[in-house]
């Protein structure tokens, strides 16, 4: 069985991103969406809001999993016996910082191998900076995130 793993830090999940993650859980049995712990990054979402979000978005399919990490990527990987990173690729403006990230773990770790999906053209222009911002300034979020979560991250700026 092919394990991968989805990193990123999904503050909060998009629809961009279940987008991925619906598409990698079609293709793979085993597929862990996991969230980065980062100390020096001030998130909008605890990490344990965030991984409840992903949990709720991708409650109806099989064989994902969410989890945490910190520290590199590697190491969470050959702690859970996996060797495949998905990662999504938005625009041209993503390629750099990706390519950089793949041939750094490949560095780190031999048997590591990223696998990039292009984003859906919808969700191109998406990011989970943006939807903050939109909500901030009253934008309607519809489509943007997934429904089991918008009530949830709008209701963060709101109250
Ligand atoms: N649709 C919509 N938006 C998307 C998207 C998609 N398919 N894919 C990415 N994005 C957006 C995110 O919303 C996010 O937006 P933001 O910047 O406004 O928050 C941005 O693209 C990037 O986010 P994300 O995909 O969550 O990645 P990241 O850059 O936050 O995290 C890690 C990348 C976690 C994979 C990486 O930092 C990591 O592995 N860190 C651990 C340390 C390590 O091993 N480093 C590598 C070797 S030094």
């Amino acid at each position: 069985m092919i394990k991968c793993v989805y990193p990123g830090s999904f503050d909060p999940v998009t629809s961009g991103h279940l987008d991925i993650i619906r598409r990698a859980a079609a293709m793979f049995d085993d597929v862990t969406v996991a969230v980065l712990v980062n100390k020096n990054k001030k998130p909008a979402f605890s990490v344990e809001q965030r991984m409840d979000f992903i949990s709720r978005s991708t409650a109806d399919l099989p064989g994902v999993h969410v989890d945490c990490f910190s520290g590199l990527l590697v190491d969470y990987m050959k702690n859970k016996n996996a060797n495949l990173v998905i990662r999504g690729l938005r625009a041209i403006s993503d390629f750099e910082y990706e390519y950089q990230m793949a041939a750094m773990n490949a560095k780190l770790a031999k048997n590591v191998e990223t696998i990039f999906l292009m984003t859906d053209i919808n969700h191109s222009f998406l990011s989970s900076s943006m939807v903050k911002e939109l909500v901030y300034h009253g934008g309607d979020i519809t489509g943007l995130v997934p429904d089991a979560i918008k009530d949830d991250v709008i209701n963060k700026y709101r109250r």
